[in-house]
């Protein structure tokens, strides 16, 4: 009878001490007679248990992770916020053409009424941040910083300011239907036409088209030409 054998019929017939009868077969090794008696599979499968445990929490931890970053570089505005559309009403409670600029600070923009139809100005000077105002006696807006001053259509005029005032896309609708919305072209910015008196405008202040640059500003070369 091999050693292995009669540990394993000690253990079979009687409760024995297996740490201390496995020390006792030094020429085997403690790890051999062990693993011949299956003892210590208890202990992997803990082992194995742990690893899938820690597996699971760093897996939970990096999806959550993921979901945050997800959510901070894809914020979402809600309606009537900035960032978000600001709905003005009917076109028909726009100012009349001949009125000044109306000042709307939630969604950060100077509403003005043309010919052509209405403009939603950034309220943001172009040139470094400042908040520019409107001077009624001049008929136009100055930026108190370093002076760079637009017509009221917010073109630029003259000083540091390399563009002319950026302005957010309006769109005029009816019930589901966009009738026409802010274009960008040539080197104009055109306003959408309002439709009927009862359709509605909406400014998205989540879609700012930058203004032209100083150079190609119809308010500049009419200047340079007086
Ligand atoms: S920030 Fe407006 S002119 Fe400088």
């Amino acid at each position: 009878m091999t050693v292995q054998q009669d540990l394993r019929q000690q253990v079979l017939g009687r409760e024995v001490d297996l740490s201390a009868a496995a020390e006792r077969v030094v020429p085997l090794g403690r790890e051999k007679v062990l693993e011949t008696l299956n003892v210590g599979r208890e202990g992997t499968n803990r082992r194995e248990f742990l690893s899938y445990a820690w597996a699971c929490a760093l897996g939970l931890l990096t999806l959550e992770g993921g979901l945050a970053t997800y959510r901070f570089m894809s914020p979402r505005f809600s309606a009537g916020t900035f960032g978000g559309e600001i709905h003005l009403g009917p076109a028909a409670q726009l100012p009349t053409t001949d009125f000044d600029p109306q000042p709307n600070t939630t969604g950060k923009f100077w509403l003005i009424n043309t010919e052509d139809g209405p403009h939603a100005l950034y309220m943001v000077c172009t040139h470094l941040g400042c908040l520019y105002k409107w001077e009624p006696a001049n008929n136009r807006f100055k930026c108190p910083c370093h002076a760079s001053m637009f017509t009221r259509e917010g073109h630029y005029i003259e000083g540091p300011a390399p563009r002319s005032l950026d302005q957010f896309r309006i769109k005029v609708i009816d019930g589901d239907a966009k009738l026409s919305e802010t274009e960008g072209a040539g080197d104009q910015i055109l306003a959408p036409a309002t439709g009927s008196p009862g359709s509605e405008v909406v400014v998205d202040t989540g879609d700012r088209i930058r203004g032209l640059p100083a150079a190609l500003s119809p308010a500049r070369a009419k200047n340079k030409t007086d």
